[in-house]
């Protein structure tokens, strides 16, 4: 199915002939089909995405050109990258010195995002780079920033880039490993607390779903020695944060990308989220709603279902919908912790 083309993407078409013949590299915050059209415009094209949902739309189209992952490497290959400016400006920094050792000298670098998305801090970004970018375009309320690839590149080192920071659930400790954009990135959310504070003994199959950086999962494993983990999440960042944080702490668990339920099999005795509800700049709730109203048919016969969400978010009716019995079992001014049963 065809996205719609975005505001960034459509500033990018009219700017169409910076790629022609170019061996592009594109990554960052793709949200539509745009690539697509770069794959007719240009000699050689790669879109590297952190993104599973987006991996999933476009795969079928673009085949081996896009790979999902938390990291690419390899020998200096294009010369040209596109970056599509992600909502954390650390992420950006990552996929710069990630990206920066893949590209020829004197390759074009090219920004791109809307301007309440933090464009414009985008000549800071490039200043490790090259000299002083300039702004090609700006239109629809984006902007395009070009430079080049002028200075020395240092070679990316993985482990440079994570977070490293200790925290306490209720009387379990933890060291929790991050990427740069993962959600807990500094230190563990106030509402995840609330959730490991409430959750009792566990024993049997756990899902831990948008995990993150493991918080939740790797708390419950380290708490229940008999618990088998599962840890899901969109973010290929998220997903090589949640194996560092388990193998910090000497857990074992299953990591790996789902898109909601995209790649469950099977079923569990628990499913336990801290879920998402920002998705990039937009807020919305469907990838949340599609969790919480399908979870029923991912838990075993006693199974049970425990989220902690903002308090302003209407969670109840839909967990009423379709589970018999559904309580709050904490609660303050911003959190509420729902425990579900079939
Ligand atoms: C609020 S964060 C919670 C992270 C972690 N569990 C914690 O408590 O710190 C929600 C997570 O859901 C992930 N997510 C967003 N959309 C998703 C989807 N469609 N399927 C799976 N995970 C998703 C995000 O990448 C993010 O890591």
């Amino acid at each position: 199915m065809s996205r719609p083309v975005s505001a960034v993407s459509q500033m990018l078409e009219r700017n169409q002939a910076l790629f022609v013949g170019k061996r592009l590299l594109v990554c960052g915050a793709l949200e539509d089909d745009y690539p697509r059209q770069l794959a007719e415009l240009t000699d050689s094209l790669a879109v590297f995405t952190t993104d599973y949902c987006y991996y999933l739309s476009q795969q079928a189209a673009l085949g081996e050109r896009i790979l999902f992952d938390h990291q690419l490497g390899g020998a200096p290959r294009f010369d040209a990258l596109l970056l599509l400016m992600p909502k954390a400006k650390a992420e950006a920094q990552y996929l710069l010195a990630m990206m920066a050792p893949l590209l020829e000298t004197g390759a074009d670098l090219l920004l791109a995002g809307e301007n309440r998305g933090g464009i414009n801090g985008a000549d800071k970004l490039l200043a490790a780079y090259g000299e002083k970018p300039v702004k090609r375009d700006s239109a629809r309320r984006c902007s395009l920033y070009h430079g080049e690839l002028s200075k020395p590149v240092t070679s990316f080192k993985l482990d440079a880039w994570f977070s490293r920071y200790e925290c306490q659930a209720g009387d379990t400790s933890l060291t929790v490993m991050a990427l740069p954009g993962v959600f807990s990135a500094d230190g563990l959310d106030l509402g995840s607390q609330m959730l490991l504070a409430s959750l009792p003994p566990m024993t049997g199959k756990l899902l831990d779903f948008g995990c993150g950086a493991g918080v939740i999962g790797a708390t419950l494993a380290k708490r229940n020695p008999e618990l088998q983990v599962n840890l899901v999440d969109i973010s290929a960042l998220a997903l090589e944060s949640s194996r560092r944080t388990l193998a910090a702490n000497g857990l074992q668990g299953k990591v790996h990308a789902s898109d909601v339920y995209s790649d469950i099999e099977g079923k569990f005795q628990h499913i336990v989220s801290n879920p998402p509800f920002h998705a990039g700049l937009k807020t919305f709730y469907a990838a949340t709603e599609t969790f919480l109203e399908k979870a029923p048919a991912y838990l075993s016969a006693n199974g049970s279902l425990t989220i902690v969400a903002n308090a302003f978010l209407r969670y109840l009716p839909i967990l009423e919908a379709h589970f018999k019995q559904t309580e709050i079992i904490g609660s303050d001014a911003k959190f509420k912790v729902y425990l579900s049963k079939l």
